[in-house]
This record gives structure tokens, C-alpha cells and sequence, in this order.
């Protein structure tokens, strides 16, 4: 095969991968990507909401582990998730992230509430092992930090 043949099908070769990728049954790699990072929030968020509540007994390395988890998830650089062209409005049904994101001010907007949450998380994972009664108020500011978020930003189930 000859240099520029060879160079043609790597082409052809990284463009059907792309394809794959970005979009056919797989689904959208970004949107996968943020939505399991979302759902390792509520894996995490839950063992400590049914502690708060009385309906899981409280676990002192559980509650830890999990505070620190949620933490540790706010420090991933989430950079690659919302790539532009990803919306509800480009990829329907596929996702609940509204255009709104990308729109002026979406990101700047994001961010702070994000950072909010990391702080939150922060001060849940330094408390988490003093008792049950310590949890419910942490978890309530890391919980309004994500409210504030999904009803900027996330399409309501119908
Ligand atoms: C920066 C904004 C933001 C923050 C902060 C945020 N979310 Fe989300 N969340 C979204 C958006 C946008 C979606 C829709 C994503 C999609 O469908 O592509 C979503 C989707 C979800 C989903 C559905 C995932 C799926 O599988 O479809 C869950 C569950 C969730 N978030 C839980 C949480 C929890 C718990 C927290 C707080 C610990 C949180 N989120 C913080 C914006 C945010």
C-alpha cells in the first residue's frame, strides 16, 4: 500500500470510528459520560439522604466513604462532557441537558453553582463521621446545589 493509500484509510478508518462514537446505538460518549458521573452523585447522595432520614443506620465509614466520594467527583475536570452540538435540542430524547448550558452565560452560571457544590461536599465529608444528626443539614446544601443546577439547566421528566 502506498504512503498516501495508507494515510487515506486511517482517515476513513478514525472517521467511521468517530461516527460510531458520536452517535448510532452507542450514544453520545459526552452525554454518557456526564450523565454516569451524574449518577455516581446519586449513588453517593442517596446512601447518605437514607442516613439522614433514619432509613439506612448509620454507618460512620460508610457515611465518610460516600461524603468523600461526592467531593472527590466535584475536582473531575468536566471539560469534555458538554461539548457544544450536545443539547436536547440537537440530540433529543438522548438528553436532558437543556441548550441553555451553551448559551451566554450558561457556563460562568454552571460553574459557580458547581463550585458552590464542591464546597458543600467539602464540609459534608468533614462531618460525615460525627453522627447521624450531622448529616442531614451538610447533605442539604450539597442537595440545593444540585436543585439550583437541574432547574437551570436539566429538561423536567414529562
Ligand atoms: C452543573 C450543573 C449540575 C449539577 C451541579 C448537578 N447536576 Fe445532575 N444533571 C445536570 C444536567 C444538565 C443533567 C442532564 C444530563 C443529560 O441528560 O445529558 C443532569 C442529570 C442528572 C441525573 C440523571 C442522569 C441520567 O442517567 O440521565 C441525575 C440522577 C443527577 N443529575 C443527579 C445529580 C445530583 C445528585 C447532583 C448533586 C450532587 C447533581 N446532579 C448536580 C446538571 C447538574
Amino acid at each position: 500500500m502506498s504512503i498516501s493509500r495508507s494515510l487515506l484509510f486511517t482517515a476513513a478508518f478514525a472517521l467511521a470510528a468517530g461516527t460510531a462514537l458520536a452517535g448510532g446505538h452507542q450514544g453520545n460518549p459526552a452525554v454518557k459520560a456526564r450523565q454516569s458521573h451524574m449518577q455516581l452523585y446519586q449513588h453517593n447522595l442517596g446512601i447518605l439522604g437514607g442516613m439522614a432520614r433514619g432509613r439506612v443506620e448509620y454507618n460512620a465509614d460508610l457515611a465518610v466513604g460516600a461524603a468523600q466520594n461526592l467531593a472527590t467527583l466535584t475536582t473531575l475536570n468536566q471539560m469534555s462532557y458538554w461539548t457544544p452540538g450536545t443539547s436536547t435540542d440537537d440530540l433529543g430524547d438522548e438528553t436532558r441537558a437543556l441548550p441553555a448550558i451553551w448559551e451566554e452565560g450558561g457556563f460562568a452560571k454552571a460553574v459557580e453553582i458547581g463550585t458552590a457544590m464542591a464546597a458543600a461536599a467539602q464540609n459534608l465529608a468533614a462531618v460525615a463521621g460525627d453522627g447521624q444528626a450531622a448529616i442531614g443539614p451538610a447533605l442539604g446544601a450539597v442537595g440545593q446545589s444540585c436543585n439550583a443546577c437541574h432547574e437551570a439547566f436539566q429538561q423536567p421528566r414529562n
